[in-house]
């Protein structure tokens, strides 16, 4: 059963009735392009087919009931709980999406829903987006607004609910993926100018796959070393004088002008990925996708040794997945935990999940789990 079709049960289950409308939107995998988007470069996500489902029907009174199915409980919010910082947990996610809306003028209709998720949850691979997005197009459909605001803008006002309402500083990317991915494609963004190419990303003509290992390592400090991150880039782009470290065109004279080590390694890693981005890119668009896996691996060492967000745990899953003849392999995310991809022959699935979950066990770590991942499509009605 699809999460479209278990909200719908859930929500009869919950409330007796047919839900008025479902919603569902996806997790991602970002294929290259990491810790770039809050400096304004480029970033080429795809949707997994994993989605999470949103059955609603509007309510009588400025009163909203969420039903979550991973957490098996209801949260309740009324007007007075849209402000910034009233809720917590998973509800803040719902009821940052209405506190956003309404500030743009969209009135949203008082409502029940039922949330169902498939996406892993604390994986990395942007559940949160997928809630925020499944919720904000379920939203505009009760308020009869789908069509009054553009759909590159509901991206967005996702990433403002989860900025400035649950107080979470990701940038724009896993909303723009979770909204506008295509089926067969990986979505090339523009985070400064939200301009979006998008790029046929075929693995079946290629006879390749995406393996998505996910190494079940905990998230370690991921928040404050996230906020850290950004306010080192953002401070360098202030010495350097630029908007944003997506304006550094000479790197060696960007780097000749810091003094410190960290700093200069934070720059380096974000030029280089920006430029591995376009490089991907460009071997996308020349049907050269056997060819991209040397930049996956080089973004991978870059946010080993130049960012520093990954753990033993990505890096091993990594090493594993390329000795067992994987073409490429890097974490994705925002690291500290969460997945690995791994681009590999498609034939080759179980070798590689079965040499990332030895090497595991060789490592004492908790048993990884793996899929393989097709680029699907962004949010969509389902019923
Ligand atoms: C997280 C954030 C994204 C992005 C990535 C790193 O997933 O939510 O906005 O910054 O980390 O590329």
């Amino acid at each position: 059963m699809t999460s479209a079709d278990r909200a719908r049960g859930a929500f009869v289950d919950r409330y007796g009735h047919e839900p008025s409308l479902v919603w569902s939107a996806p997790g991602r995998v970002n294929l290259i392009g990491e810790h770039t988007d809050y400096n304004e470069g480029f970033v080429l996500p795809f949707a997994l087919p994993q989605r999470t489902a949103v059955a609603a029907s509007p309510h009588a009174g400025p009163e909203w009931t969420v039903w979550s199915e991973s957490a098996e409980r209801s949260v309740t919010f009324s007007l007075s709980d849209l402000v910034p910082g009233a809720l917590r947990g998973w509800g803040a996610y719902v009821a940052g999406v209405v506190w956003a809306l309404r500030g743009v003028g969209i009135d949203v209709p008082g409502a029940r829903l039922a949330v169902v998720s498939d996406v892993p949850l604390g994986a990395g691979l942007s559940s949160s987006a997928a809630l925020e997005c499944a919720v904000l197009a379920a939203m505009l459909d009760l308020g009869g607004a789908t069509d009054a605001l553009p759909r590159a803008q509901w991206p967005l006002l996702a990433q403002q609910a989860e900025n400035a309402y649950v107080g979470v500083p990701c940038g724009i990317m896993d909303q723009y993926a979770s909204t506008l991915c295509r089926e067969g494609h990986a979505l090339f963004l523009d985070c400064r100018t939200y301009a979006v190419e998008q790029v046929a990303f075929d693995l079946a003509v290629a006879g390749l796959s995406i393996l998505v290992v996910d190494t079940h390592a905990p998230h370690r400090h991921a928040d404050g070393e996230y906020a850290d991150r950004r306010a080192t880039c953002e401070a360098a782009a202030a010495a350097l004088g630029v908007p944003a470290l997506r304006d550094i065109t000479e790197l060696s004279a960007a780097l000749a002008k810091l003094s410190d080590d960290v700093s200069r390694r934070r720059v380096r890693h974000v030029v280089t990925e920006n430029e591995r981005v376009h490089a991907v890119v460009e071997l996308l668009r020349a049907d050269r996708l056997d060819a991209i896996g040397p930049l996956l691996h080089a973004s991978h060492e870059s946010l080993r040794d130049n960012y520093e967000v990954t753990v033993p745990e990505l890096d091993t899953a990594v090493d594993a997945a390329l000795t067992a003849g994987a073409l490429g392999a890097r974490m994705t995310g925002g690291g500290f935990g969460g997945c690995v991809i791994a681009l590999i022959d498609a034939a080759q699935a179980q070798e590689v999940a079965g040499a990332v979950a030895k090497a595991f066990a060789e490592h004492g770590f908790a048993a990884p789990s793996a899929i393989v991942a097709t680029p699907g499509p962004g949010v969509s009605r389902v019923a």
